[in-house]
């Protein structure tokens, strides 16, 4: 099947893809001597020039460490990096910058509440609940949690569409449920979970919810004050930021009761071999020297982002996934693992009797790049039954040509292996 892709150019925002490739530097090279169609943005995404050019002008020019120096480089590093924490608080529609913490990625800010809010609340015998569609990081940090308090893991089932079944989730919440941790979206199927009324349902129970966010903010206009979530995490090389940055978001109220999560430098307010007194929020949970360029380079990020425009972002994406969910179903023997009313662009596949695997590597040697395995999901794929699912994911660059191009070589896959 193919949709003439010139009915996909005009969006009515005036947004241009094409344009837009042109801030890609990455994209303009080939692959196997194809053109580069990169379709991993949920694995990381591609950076553009004005990311590249803030990290190099940091280095270049205001490289020093921040909070503690008098000198000119140190406070213009100071500022650049406070400046980027005021970039994340209005990107997340927060209320206050001490809810913002630099962290490594979605990964450090999950393990940072498990062993911070969760040792200090989480007791023997109490519950924990996710999802049967989280990702690893959601999944073994609340096993480590778990292990470690005598707690149980609850798990909130998905349906064959792979939508979370809403009425289990609120079956499963009691007295003993202290957090509920949970996927905006699903990496590897897609799915947006209606995240909103799930805090609603929690907090009439006074139970607080972990939003794991590293798969909305690149595609939706997260706003953390209005889902009135405790806590959301995401990561900066999933933003078209750099890699080892990430963001914590939490509420100061519950971050000011916690202990910290590493002890160090700058996280403190005075120290004596008897006695420590922690730093104010935010810096109480930013222990050492942190990621000073990462955090100025998402900074960098987030306003490209805006400068698109969020909603543009949104509209371009959900476009192409409806063209190019049209264009896989229609290719026999393919059965797409993620089907949700609500989802965002991403597209996991299996080929009947092709492993996913030699998907990825064919659609490479045609300069396409997609992800094949389990996603770090392995309970997810068991729920679904198969071993490993091959998942395209679209970022604001893509194209309905990258598409067609997708689905050309989905073609010859099934050509190579008849
Ligand atoms: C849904 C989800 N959560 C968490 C993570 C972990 O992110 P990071 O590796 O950047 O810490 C990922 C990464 O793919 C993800 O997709």
């Amino acid at each position: 099947m193919t949709i003439a892709t010139n009915t996909l150019r005009p969006l009515a925002t005036g947004f241009n893809v094409y344009k837009i490739r042109e801030d890609f530097p990455i994209l303009k090279q080939q692959v196997h001597g194809k053109p580069l169609v990169y379709l991993d943005n949920a694995a990381t995404t591609q950076k553009p020039q004005v990311v590249i050019d803030t990290l190099v002008d940091y280095y270049r020019s205001d490289n020093s460490n921040i909070h503690r120096g008098v000198h000119t480089l140190s406070e213009r590093a100071t500022e650049a990096y406070e400046q980027a924490r005021a970039s994340v608080k209005s990107f997340l529609n927060a209320r206050d910058v001490r809810g913002i913490i630099f962290v490594r990625g979605t990964t450090e800010a999950i393990n940072l509440i498990a062993q911070t809010y969760g040792r200090t609340h989480v007791g023997s015998g109490d519950e924990v609940i996710i999802s049967a569609m989280e990702h690893h990081s959601n999944i073994v940090p609340w096993q480590i949690l778990c292990r470690q308090q005598q707690a149980h893991l609850r798990v909130v089932p998905v349906n064959d569409d792979g939508e979370l079944e809403l009425d289990e989730l609120e079956r499963l919440l009691g007295p003993k449920t202290k957090l509920i941790a949970i996927a905006h979206v699903s990496n590897a199927l897609g799915t947006i979970n209606p995240v909103r009324e799930i805090v609603a349902v929690a907090h009439a129970r006074n139970i607080p919810v972990l939003v794991d966010g590293a798969q909305a903010c690149p595609h939706l206009d997260v706003d953390v004050t209005d889902l009135n979530c405790d806590f959301y995490a995401f990561s900066g090389h999933k933003v078209y930021g750099p890699t080892g940055i990430g963001v914590l978001y939490g509420k100061p109220e519950l971050l000011d009761q916690m202990p910290p999560y590493q002890g160090g430098g700058d996280m403190i307010a005075s120290v004596t071999f008897e006695e420590t007194l922690y730093n104010r929020l935010p810096y109480k949970f930013e222990a050492g020297t942190p990621d000073i360029a990462g955090a100025i380079g998402l900074g960098a990020a987030i306003e490209y982002m805006k400068a698109v425009g969020l909603e543009n972002i949104a509209a371009h994406e959900h476009h192409l996934l409806s063209y190019a969910t049209e264009a896989l179903s229609s290719i026999s023997g393919l059965r797409l693992i993620g089907t949700a009313k609500e989802k965002a662009a991403v597209l996991s596949f299996v080929l009947d009797g092709i492993h996913a695997h030699d998907i990825g590597t064919v659609l490479d040697q045609a300069g396409i790049a997609i992800r094949t395995g389990h996603h770090c999901a392995q309970p997810l794929m068991q729920r679904f039954g198969v071993p490993a699912t091959a998942r395209a994911s679209l970022g604001l660059y893509n194209t309905a040509e990258e598409i067609d191009a997708l689905v050309a070589g989905i073609h010859s896959v099934r050509e190579v292996f008849a």
